[in-house]
């Protein structure tokens, strides 16, 4: 496996990959999520390069950039163990430079739910994501779907910018009780670990409601008990939107309609969602 830490090594190292090149960025701390999201990759491709680079343009001011794990060590010997031929790991000031002044707007898609809560979040992440394909270059670049909102910016960008790559989107991998695998959950202390299944039951109980406001209501009751029930869960959202723009979809909302969930479980804020098939009332 080859590791460029910079952009010049990454341009000496980019050809001695020949064939299809499948692409997974990440921001480290690696997780098996991630190594589904390089299996993935690997099923499109001849060769697997991933990006580790936690990315500052995405941390708002009071986030917990600094805190954000970094095993570096741990991280490249599992890429080594799943097969990956090359990973970029530049330092921030190569990546992006001391004053850049550019940023990729997601536009209104970059305002709602994840974007209101995090402002500017999605433009740091869109500015990085570019950057990394015109660097990488690869064919195919993988995206969890647990991310579902910025896997919507990139979808849009890469259309609407004419990005020439594929961008597929890997299914969200879960803990045996349905906790979504993050990074994150590493922060939860046992109770909250315990108590952050929430989520994943909520929609759960969605999934069984046939219309919009049902499923809303449904997903809202597990969520309002596990309130009740923790001195540490709080609902930041739970809405119901259109998978595409991320506007909330009507009640009377027929087809493919996506609830996607922020809790905060003491300090940590995790996210979840669950692509529900809706008939109408
Ligand atoms: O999903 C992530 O880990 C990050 O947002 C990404 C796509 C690597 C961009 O920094």
């Amino acid at each position: 496996m080859r590791v460029a830490r910079s952009r010049a090594e990454l341009a000496q190292l980019r050809p001695e990959l020949t064939g299809r090149l499948g692409f997974v960025p990440t921001m480290g701390a690696l997780h098996d999520g991630h190594l589904s999201l390089v299996e993935q990759a690997r099923s499109r491709a001849d060769a697997v390069a991933v990006s580790i680079f936690v990315n500052p343009l995405q941390f708002g001011p009071t986030e917990d950039f600094d805190a954000y794990p970094r095993p570096i060590e741990d991280d490249l010997a599992r890429c080594e163990a799943a097969g990956v031929a090359l990973v970029f790991a530049p330092t921030a000031a190569d990546l992006v430079g001391t004053d850049p002044q550019v940023r990729v707007s997601a536009g209104a898609l970059g305002t709602v739910l994840e974007g209101a809560s995090r402002p500017g979040h999605f433009d740091g992440v869109l500015t990085i994501v570019l950057k990394l394909l015109h660097l990488v270059a690869p064919d195919v670049a993988v995206f969890g779907r647990k991310d579902a909102q910025q896997l919507a910016c990139i979808e849009a960008m890469v259309a609407d910018l004419d990005v020439p790559v594929e961008i597929v989107g890997a299914p969200i991998v879960r803990e045996p009780d349905g906790l979504a695998l993050s990074s994150r959950n590493a922060y939860l202390t046992p109770e909250q670990r315990a108590d952050a299944v929430a989520l994943s039951r909520a929609l759960t109980a969605a999934a069984w409601e046939t219309d919009a406001e049902g499923a809303l209501r449904a997903g809202r009751r597990v969520l309002a008990a596990a309130e009740a029930a923790s001195p540490w869960v709080a609902t930041d959202y739970a809405a119901l939107v259109d998978p595409r723009t991320f506007a909330p979809v009507g009640a009377d909302h027929r087809g493919p309609a996506l609830l996607a969930l922020a809790v905060r479980v003491g300090s940590t804020r995790l996210i979840d969602n669950r692509l529900l098939e809706l008939t109408g009332p």
